[in-house]
């Protein structure tokens, strides 16, 4: 049996979405900035993608902008600003980031901006009094991720939102993890900036959008065509647009089935651990609407995880470690570091993201193997 469980990793393009995209390989593979037919029919797709889209996430269709990837999106958001920007310097984020937006900062500190890191505590969570006492008149930016791609933390956006409106910032939030996992809305939401990648909700990988909202000016971070109001250069990709749409709108009208069903699924996960007695900490927020849902980053006592990951593997079963290699060792990672998980677990963390494809039988099968695999290791 093969189980995939590391949909915070990718997922698959769903069958819908791989319908609505194939026609724009073959038949219609015009340029959207072509002025005939083939160019129209190829621009028409473009244009109705992007009204969809600021319908689902309730925005207007001018403040969505196609790119290539999340990475992308979080690059041009943090550096559009800074390019703007002739006074301020002051960038703050927090530790447990992406390393898209990590290193993205740590760039722009290179460059002389000045980069403050907010706390987060044991969870996560952003601590808002830190948060509050770090923005100033000096402040350029606060970049904040709304779900943290490991632990599955979900940031209260709309309080941070107000902490940046109060001290007249810039905010980009980097909801990759999020979108399709918890509901956006980006007039409540009240944020600047915000970005999404489509590979995280069954459409393909290489494409991505950046919400920025009106009046919001950035400096274009691709120089070339006219394309995306000029803002964006490069030869719009339709198909991959078209696909992310689909799976935007497809993923928004399954949300409450889906959150529902792979929180039960994770809840049952724990369950089998603890009745099995396996000794483990749950990272991040408990199950429920300040966890992504259907990720379970778990740390096991006293067993060495890239170990644990090899036998997984060797059962068929896809996951992803707490760690990261570099060129001599492994090291946990940056976000279990931060949040200061105990010594004697933090080397055996490992993420099971549950999927929208996921069975029982499937989660089921991982539990066993994964009991059976501690147990023998112990
Ligand atoms: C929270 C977060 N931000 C940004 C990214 C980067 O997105 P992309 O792979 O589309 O560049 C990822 C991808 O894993 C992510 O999880």
């Amino acid at each position: 049996m093969k189980v995939y469980l590391d949909n915070a990793s990718t997922t698959s393009v769903s069958k819908e979405v791989l319908e609505v995209m194939m026609p724009f390989f073959k038949e219609e593979f015009g340029n959207p900035s072509s002025l005939h037919k083939a160019g129209i029919t190829s621009k028409k797709a473009v244009n109705n993608s992007r009204s969809k889209i600021a319908e689902l996430l309730n925005c207007k269709r001018s403040e969505v902008f196609f790119t290539s990837c999340g990475t992308e999106s979080t690059n041009w958001a943090i550096k559009g600003i800074a390019a703007n920007s002739r006074t301020k310097s002051d960038i703050i984020t927090t530790r447990i980031e992406h390393h898209a937006t990590l290193n993205t900062c740590q760039y722009l500190e290179s460059r002389g901006y000045t980069l403050l890191y907010v706390d987060v505590d044991n969870q996560g969570f952003v601590d808002l009094d830190h948060l509050r006492s770090l923005v100033s008149g000096n402040t350029l930016i606060v970049s904040i991720f709304m779900a943290n791609n490991e632990i599955g933390t979900i940031q209260n956006i709309e309080e941070i939102s107000e902490i940046c409106d109060e001290a007249n910032t810039f905010l980009h939030i980097d909801a990759v993890q999020a979108a399709c996992h918890t509901s956006l809305d980006l007039t409540k939401m009240n944020v600047d900036l915000l970005s999404i990648s489509g590979h995280k909700f069954h459409g393909p990988k290489g494409i991505g959008l950046l919400y920025i909202k009106e009046g919001t000016k950035l400096a274009p971070l691709l120089h070339g065509g006219q394309q995306e109001q000029k803002q964006r250069a490069g030869t719009e990709n339709v198909a991959y647009i078209v696909g992310m749409t689909r799976a935007l709108e497809v993923g928004l009208a399954n949300l409450e089935d889906y959150v529902h069903r792979v929180n039960t699924y994770s809840k049952m996960f724990l369950k089998r651990l603890d009745e099995a007695e396996i000794d483990y900490i749950l990272n991040g927020p408990e199950i429920g609407e300040k966890r992504l849902p259907g990720n379970l980053n778990l740390s096991f006592k006293g067993i060495d995880g890239t170990v644990l990951e090899y036998l997984l593997n060797r059962k068929g079963i896809y996951v992803s470690t707490g760690s990261a290699c570099d060129s001599q060792s492994i090291e946990p990672s940056h976000v279990l570091t931060e949040i200061r998980v105990p010594e004697d677990y933090i080397n055996a963390t490992i993420r099971f993201s549950i999927g929208n494809d996921t069975t029982f039988e499937e989660l089921n099968y991982v539990i066993d193997n994964l009991i059976d695999i501690i147990m023998k290791e112990k």
